[in-house]
């Protein structure tokens, strides 16, 4: 099938590749000139796993196409994305003038009946948005082209984002157009094999599921950060009890780590975002609202153990700190723990040694120059006279130190363990202060 996705971002290569890979005919657009070169040259510009092999084979075949011109791209498709950014703008809500501005494009365009869908994260109603926008530029060149918009929210996780959208657990689709659901349901056949993941609802329910989806997996991440710090005060270690509530198939194990934090483009971004929403809407929704100050509280948990640690004075300390990115596998430091660690650091006179197995250039990109600050291309060249390290993001790679080395390099004699990936024992074994999250051992 004839596709065009509008945004090459996470969201849009992803969803355009992946498509192109089972087969249909996808062209991507951008109003970056360089980002569509560069994608035409088979340079992909973000870090995904498998991502770019996949572009290049599915760009080699003629698949999957890359543009700046969208009056070729929106004539004769019969799917077009919308997969555009929407920004969180200064009240917290999402800014849709990306979203609406390629609406208004596609109905510039628009000459022969087609589905536009929604994947970019947007507020309940935003289907009417653009469908408006649609139906006010054919009206104003007086074309009379029929046309559906379905909502169909993203689910991906940026650093699992080829499998996710190969993979899917479910496809939403909101509309009530039984036409614009049976073209989706063919686009979306090859990925809805074996057993029926396609479910089916109204525009707003759609839109709302993706909002919902989001908020419920924060919630679980900053319930389980509040039990660490009642863990950690009341001499429990929140990693056994995470494995105790974890057992119970209604509570599960998944998204139950505690940590520094969750960070990212969207958790932070959408718990605002509906919380927003629900205050147009006449309604205060508390556990948002508790949500997100107990993600930023724990944002500084990091830096406050190290307070702890050197009696309150970090001033001239040097802090070795592994991992920048939000989460392992990916390059990008949006919302990242690791920024409010290094702002807390700075603030109080400390020195830091950072690496990160991917997100250097946008560490460089971030911070720039600065005295305080080395970015180091190993994580041992971070060790090189700090006084304690920090474990922020759990790349693989941090998993296994030497921790009797790290005994004899740190002259501080401390690790901070942000996600509770080392054993306390084995730390202290080596003569090594452990901090871990809501381990009532750092008491
Ligand atoms: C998230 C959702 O997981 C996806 O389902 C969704 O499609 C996506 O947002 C989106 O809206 O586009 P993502 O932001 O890529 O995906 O990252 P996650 O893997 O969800 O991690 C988010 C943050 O939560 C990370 O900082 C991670 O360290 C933290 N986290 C995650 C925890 O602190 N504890 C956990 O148990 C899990």
């Amino acid at each position: 099938m004839r596709t065009t996705v509008f945004g090459t971002g996470y969201v849009g290569l992803v969803t355009g590749t992946c498509l192109a890979e089972v087969g249909h005919q996808v062209t991507c657009v951008d109003i970056d000139a360089a980002k569509v070169e560069g994608l035409r040259r088979g340079e992909v510009p973000i870090f995904e796993p498998g991502l770019e092999e996949m572009v290049l084979a599915n760009h080699g075949a003629g698949r999957l196409g890359f543009t700046t011109e969208a009056a070729a791209a929106i004539e004769g498709a019969e799917v077009l994305f919308i997969a555009v950014g929407t920004p969180p703008d200064e009240d917290g809500s999402a800014d849709l003038q990306y979203v609406l501005a390629v609406a208004r494009t596609i109905g510039r365009h628009l000459s022969a009946p087609a589905v536009v869908v929604n994947k970019s994260t947007v507020p309940v109603g935003t289907a009417d948005k653009v469908r408006a926008a649609i139906a006010g530029e054919l009206a104003a060149r007086g074309a009379d082209v029929a046309f559906e918009v379905v909502s169909n929210p993203e689910f991906l996780k940026e650093g699992a984002a080829v499998n996710d959208c190969m993979r899917p657990d479910r496809i939403v689709l909101g509309s009530r157009s039984a036409p614009a659901i049976e073209t989706m349901k063919r686009l979306y056949a090859p990925f809805n094999r074996n057993h029926e993941r396609i479910v089916v609802m109204d525009e707003r329910s759609a839109e709302l599921t993706k909002y919902a989806a989001n908020a419920m997996l924060a919630t679980k991440i900053s319930f389980m950060n509040e039990m660490a710090n009642i863990a950690e005060r009341v001499g429990a270690d929140i990693e056994m009890v995470r494995h105790g509530i974890g057992s119970d198939p209604r509570i599960g194990y998944q998204f139950i780590y505690p940590g520094a934090g969750y960070g990212g483009s969207c958790f932070p971004k959408d718990v605002q975002a509906l919380g927003r929403t629900a205050r147009l809407h006449g309604y205060e929704a508390r556990i948002l609202g508790a949500v997100e100050a107990v993600n930023e509280q724990q944002k500084h948990k990091l830096a406050e153990l190290a307070g702890r640690h050197f009696g309150g004075d970090l001033r001239g300390k040097v802090f070795a700190v592994w991992g920048l990115a939000f989460k392992p596998n990916t390059d990008d430091m949006r919302e990242a723990s690791s920024r409010a660690l290094l702002a807390d650091l700075w603030a109080a006179g400390a020195t830091v040694r950072a690496h990160d197995p991917e997100a250097m250039h946008e560490a460089a990109r971030i911070f720039g120059e600065r005295a305080d600050l080395v970015l180091c291309d190993t994580p041992a060249q971070a060790l090189e006279g700090a006084d304690a390290l920090v474990l922020v993001t759990e790349w693989k790679a941090f998993w296994n130190p030497d921790f009797d080395a790290l005994a004899s390099t740190l002259r501080g004699r401390a690790v901070f363990d942000g996600r509770n990936v080392w054993n306390p024992e084995q730390v202290e074994a080596a003569g090594l202060a452990y901090y871990g999250i809501g381990r009532g051992r750092s008491v």
